[in-house]
């Protein structure tokens, strides 16, 4: 009987269990068990370098978003949320794009975007003995850098020999125990084609950010632009689209419990295999404090947002990123506690000490340990210094402008952009409420000797506000759009700048060496603990942490219980923006059309957002989301809150990644856009 339940859990476990980010070239030993839960694809399907497969479909989009090509013309779609720079550039009081919405009518009124560039991936390989060539294990951490820089570097100029637009790089994996050599594309002529508004693209706001149920339309569509040869070129007018070797064709079969899906995108970074002191650093200590910090800082700048529009619209995207992390952290607080991680670490770590006895590994956790108390005092200090010192907007306008002036460069552009968004009332309540935590909760040796100083002359935190908002030239925007080079001295003495100065140089005395000395060494220590965890468990199938390198993740559709008591279902559809809607909440404020659109009936179905158990990070955003078949059913663009700890530990029961209904996106293209020219270049699978 024992014998027979535990054949029963062996089948059952790798079908609920989805963690896991894939390297492409690898994914055929992940093929199997792809197939076993649906994927009717090969693993050349998905990678090859002989023939055009699924990878040359799918870019890395700016510096850190996915995109994918759904047409033979280089049509691009991805997030909103990661188009919205681009859009926002294009944007003016006659034309506010980020509000309205734009949509090009025809190939003329695409937009191009300087500095915008996408990559893709031509090919990876594992180039692990030659970049290591030369090493000798006497070697120290440094030397063996210098090695692995000097072995690299020959890789990659041979990599990118003879072709247009190719950049190369070596990435470590698994903590420098392994090496791939990365070959990419990039094309620097992508213009913009269409965006929502941001009432549909952003709807929900920071409201529903992270959660569900979820409405957001978040896309954006771009187009690659190639040189007549199909090349990488410079924008010019005369470029043509870019003819991918492969683009994604369109499923609108739609998405239900239990259906097979996967995303192939660039995560950005994620920490799974780290010990149970760093878990409590970061969930214990970290991103309470940094939460704690961030809630003041919300606090204060919502109570002015509410009382006036301007300062709403000059704060929005500020509130926004500093909201954003914040919440996750707070997901990833919950989640931690809820799986015993630490606890957990702890239990599998007194095994792994057991079995590494007497052997190469033996003290390795305790070394670790022993570095991480040297290095968390160090980085405490350091990261409540961003948190707090480093939120006073005032503060990094000062370094800044005496940075442009040191460096000679003009400072009226950087005045100008500063002051336009920016309120002091907010700022002054901000150097409050931050100076006075940095004051009460950093170790009195680790405050900076000026900071000591200056507290005890003013007397308190509020005088010493006072003086510095009273004093210092850089609440002025006329007086700091005219300094010039000359002024330096005077800057250089303005409280504002001796202030930040001061900080600066603590920083980089006093912390971040001791930061760096120590991360080396963990670093170090890591790449055995890695290679340890893979000895003591032969069965397990390790992925590389995250690296913003392209990944397979599957999974499939899956609702989830958030709470005792509560069941999601896995689906949203616009009913829901319809049930939200509130003209009086800017969150919540949906376009009128929308709302007409609704009132003629037929609609209610019409399916938005959905959930799969995907593992995705920060980077996914705008990601493919892929069917059974291959084709694209929706763009990835977030996380459900309770499953934020995936970075660090992956929950089947609620990780959950939230994506786009591809047919959301046709909807909003064609009845919101009236731009339904562009499906006659999309191929639809049915
Ligand atoms: N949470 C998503 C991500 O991490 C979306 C962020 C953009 N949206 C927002 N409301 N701030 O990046
Ligand atoms: N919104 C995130 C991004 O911009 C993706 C969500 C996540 O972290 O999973 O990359």
């Amino acid at each position: 009987m024992a014998l027979l339940l535990l054949a029963v859990v062996a089948v059952l476990q790798p079908l609920s269990a989805d963690e896991g980010m894939w390297l492409p070239a690898l994914i055929s030993q992940r093929i199997t068990d792809m197939q076993a839960k649906g994927f009717k694809l090969t693993a050349d399907d998905i990678y090859s370098v002989n023939q055009a497969s699924l990878k040359d479909a799918v870019v890395l989009f700016g510096g850190g978003c996915t995109g994918e090509i759904v047409s033979d013309e280089g049509l691009l779609l991805t997030n909103h949320h990661c188009g919205y720079g681009y859009i926002q550039r294009h944007s003016s009081v006659e034309h506010d794009y980020l509000k309205d919405g734009f949509w090009a009518m025809n190939r003329d009124e695409e937009l191009p975007n300087p500095g915008l560039s996408v990559r893709f991936l031509e090919r990876m390989e594992d180039v692990t003995d030659a970049v290591l060539k030369g090493y000798v294990k006497s070697m120290t951490e440094l030397q063996r850098d210098s090695v692995i820089r000097v072995n690299s570097a020959g890789l990659i100029s041979k990599a990118v020999e003879g072709g247009k637009g190719l950049r190369a790089t070596v990435e470590a994996l698994y903590y420098g125990n392994q090496y791939f050599l990365f070959v990419y594309k990039i094309y620097r002529d992508v213009r913009l084609v269409g965006a929502p508004p941001s009432s549909i693209g952003k709807f929900g706001g920071d409201t529903d950010n992270w959660m569900w149920p979820r409405h957001t339309g978040d896309f954006s569509i771009f187009r690659v632009y190639a040189g007549k040869d199909n090349e990488p070129a410079d924008y010019s007018e005369d470029n043509v689209p870019f003819r991918p070797k492969r683009s994604f064709k369109i499923s609108r079969a739609g998405v239900k419990t239990g259906d097979f899906t996967f995303v192939y995108g660039c995560p950005g970074s994620t920490k799974e295999y780290v010990t149970s002191d760093e878990v409590r650093y970061v969930s214990e200590i970290s991103d309470p404090q940094k939460i704690d910090l961030r809630t003041k800082r919300l606090d204060i700048q919502k109570k002015y947002m509410s009382r006036d529009q301007a300062v709403r619209i000059q704060y929005s995207s500020k509130n926004a990123s500093v909201s954003n992390a914040w919440k996750k952290w707070q997901g990833e607080v919950k989640g931690i506690k809820k799986m015993h991680t630490v606890a957990a670490k702890e239990d599998f770590e007194a095994r792994f000490k057991q079995w590494a006895k007497g052997g190469e590994y033996d003290g390795l956790v305790e070394k670790l340990g022993g570095l991480y108390e040297r290095r968390d005092p160090f980085y405490h200090a350091y990261e409540y210094y961003s948190e707090t010192i480093r939120a006073v907007e005032l503060l990094q306008l000062a370094s800044s402008v005496e940075r442009s002036l040191i460096e000679k460069r003009p400072v009226k552009g950087l005045a100008e952009s500063f002051f336009k968004d920016y309120y002091q009332p907010i700022d002054e309540e901000t150097f409050l409420a931050m100076f006075d935590a940095f004051d009460k909760n950093m170790d009195q040796g680790f405050k900076p000797a000026y900071f000591r100083d200056e507290l005890a002359r003013h007397g308190s935190v509020q005088a010493w506000k006072d003086y510095l908002f009273a004093n210092s030239i850089f609440t002025d925007k006329d007086k700091v759009a005219s300094l010039t080079p000359e002024d330096l001295d005077k800057v250089a003495a303005d409280p504002a700048c001796e202030l930040s100065d001061a900080f600066t140089a603590w920083y980089a005395e006093l912390i971040s060496p001791v930061i760096t000395e120590v991360n080396s060494e963990i670093r170090l220590a890591y790449r055995d603990y890695m290679r340890a965890q893979m000895a003591f468990e032969p069965e397990k199938a390790f992925y590389p942490d995250a690296n913003l390198t392209l990944r397979v993740a599957y999974g499939q559709v899956a609702g989830y219980c958030p709470a005792d008591g509560m069941e999601y279902a896995p689906v949203s559809t616009l009913k829901g923006i319809i049930e939200k809607d509130n003209p009086d909440i800017f969150d919540y404020d949906i376009p009128q059309t929308l709302r007409d659109l609704y009132a003629q009936g037929g609609y209610e179905d019409q399916p938005v957002c959905f959930l799969a158990t995907n593992h995705t990070s920060g980077g996914n955003s705008g990601s493919p989301v892929i069917n059974a078949d291959g084709n694209l059913i929706g763009i990835n663009f977030d996380r459900v809150w309770e499953g934020t700890m995936s970075d660090i530990v992956y929950d089947p029961e609620v990780c959950r990644n939230i994506s786009l209904d591809i047919r959301y996106l046709l909807f909003v293209v064609d009845k919101i856009g009236h731009a339904s020219y562009l499906f006659d270049e999309m191929n639809f699978a049915d």
